[in-house]
């Protein structure tokens, strides 16, 4: 079933376009990976999911429900957490969670403490807010967030700034909040920290989706061998290669992104050209440099 369906939407700031052309969808089940680098546009996609900002052009459908004609019914089984969350430094974990509880009608004690069962701050939920950890502070978000049962649950970055204790803690969160059927959007500018969790990956560059796949696909079709090549000389070598994709890492090392059916090839034409290669060695990325050569920086390639 269809939460969320997101058709051409864009947002223009007067000359600027901050997104444009977006359209995809998220089932029920789903944990959807909203990826790509700083000023990519993932906050203004998630704040025109929201109904923060106002669309320039097309339709965000959440439940069947338009966000500009049915605000109010879009958003009712929605949870998120956009940008930094706001909270009471100087209320308890608690109180934090009772004031967002009074915002809805009918929120339950017993729901109140199985939330905070959920976020694992049984120990510290009377503590003051200033006294936790960042990690902490994003899971009492996330606690305020699906106060309400939400269907569909928006998180971003929710992994920014997190240690690898911290980002581990909130994978096992959202995790479990996958499992119990919530579908869950998650932003993240980076890669490593967030793909085990998502069963699709929507790439983002320059305000627009370059790839939207499941995480099998996007991790195979990134699945680049890179081979780094000792030669006797590398002159005139731009000239040989230019069919390639390679860096020029020392004096006469040379680094070249291929597959592995494409090597012998590469040897051949190098041998052709009276080039003696001294030592080839593959190295594999890690899909930290898979995803920045595919999604790279933003403007420049
Ligand atoms: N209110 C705004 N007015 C003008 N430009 C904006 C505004 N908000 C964001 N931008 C620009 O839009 C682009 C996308 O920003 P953002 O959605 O925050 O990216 P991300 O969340 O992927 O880092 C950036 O270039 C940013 O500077
Ligand atoms: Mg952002």
């Amino acid at each position: 079933m269809e939460i969320l369906k997101c058709i051409t939407i864009k947002k223009q700031i007067k000359d600027k376009i901050l997104v444009e052309d977006i359209s995809f969808s998220i089932d029920k089940g789903d944990v959807i990976g909203l990826i790509g680098p700083n000023g990519a546009g993932k906050t203004t996609i998630i704040k025109l999911i929201l109904g923060l900002m106002r669309l320039s052009y097309g339709e965000v459908k959440i439940n069947g429900y338009d966000i500009k004609k049915d605000f109010v019914k879009a958003i009712e089984k929605v949870g998120a957490i956009v940008e930094n969350p706001d909270l009471y430094m100087y209320l308890s974990g608690y109180d934090n969670l009772q004031i967002t509880a009074n915002y809805y009608k009918d929120i339950s004690k017993e729901r109140i403490n199985e939330v905070i069962k959920i976020i694992g701050l049984e120990e510290k939920i009377n503590d003051k807010v200033s006294t936790y950890s960042l990690g902490m502070k994003q899971r009492l978000a996330i606690g305020e967030a699906i106060i309400n049962n939400p269907e569909l649950l928006i998180l971003d970055e929710p992994t920014n700034g997190l240690d690898i204790e911290g980002i581990v803690e909130m994978r096992n969160l959202i995790k479990d909040l996958s499992e119990q059927g919530i579908a869950i959007l998650i932003s993240s500018h980076n890669l490593t920290e967030i793909d085990n969790l998502c069963n699709r990956i929507i790439a983002i560059k320059n305000g627009k989706i370059i790839t939207n796949d499941s995480i099998e696909n996007f991790k195979s079709e990134s699945n680049i061998v890179s081979y780094e090549l000792i030669l006797n000389s590398l002159e005139n070598i731009e000239k040989i290669i230019l069919n390639y994709k390679y860096e020029i890492l020392k004096d006469n090392t040379i680094k070249v992104y291929i597959s592995k059916e494409n090597v012998s090839g590469l040897m051949q034409l190098l041998i052709q050209n009276n080039y003696q290669i001294y030592s080839v060695q593959e190295s594999k990325m890690s899909s930290e440099e898979a995803f920045f050569k595919k999604v790279g920086d933003n403007k420049n390639d």
